[in-house]
């Protein structure tokens, strides 16, 4: 488990040269496994996020060690009223010392700037990240029975911006 104390997360957008190096370790991730998500979609994903100037974010420890995280959320993408946080993601080795909550709150400072809502779905079987959202003041306010998996329920959460 690295050290809390002494590492430094950088936040800053994602750009194309990232996508590669994102999509190669967010394939083994359970979650997307899941979703059946493979190396060129998840790549043709990003990078159409990126082309469509959407909001994407990358996460480094240091300058050898990037991309180990990342943030993607559509400006607009929720209602025409507020943003959707589209996927979020941290490798599993760096999962759990505050990487996430990092992201997040780079997209809420993005968000803020034009929104006052930002709207995410999350599997019902998720309850991690269930956990994470709730903890950073997300709460459920809908549910998607079917929407992707048919076998899955997305459950709607939604966070309304301080002013
Ligand atoms: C959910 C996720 C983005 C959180 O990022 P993170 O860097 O682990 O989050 P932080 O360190 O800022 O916060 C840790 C919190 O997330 C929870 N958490 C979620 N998944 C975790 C994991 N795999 N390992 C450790 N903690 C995890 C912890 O329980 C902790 O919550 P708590 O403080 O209430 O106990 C990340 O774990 C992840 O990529 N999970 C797999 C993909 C995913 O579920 N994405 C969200 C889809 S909607």
């Amino acid at each position: 488990m690295p050290d809390q104390n002494t590492m430094h997360c950088i936040i800053r957008p994602m750009q194309s040269q990232d996508v590669l190096s994102i999509a190669t370790w967010m394939v083994n991730v359970p979650l997307w496994q899941r979703y059946g998500m493979t190396l060129s979609q998840s790549e043709s994903m990003l990078h159409k996020g990126l082309e469509a100037n959407d909001w994407l974010f990358a996460a480094d420890i240091s300058s050898r060690l990037l991309n180990v995280g990342f943030a993607w959320a559509m400006p607009g993408g929720a209602f025409g009223r507020g943003a959707y946080l589209r996927l979020i993601g941290v490798h599993p080795e760096w999962a759990g010392v505050g990487i996430g909550g990092a992201l997040l709150e780079a997209v809420e400072t993005a968000a803020a700037s034009r929104f006052r809502h930002i709207f995410l779905l999350v599997s019902d079987f998720n309850h991690e990240a269930q956990r994470f959202y709730q903890r950073h003041g997300y709460q459920q306010v809908g549910a998607l029975n079917g929407f992707v998996l048919p076998e899955v329920i997305e459950l709607l959460y939604w966070k309304r911006i301080p002013v």
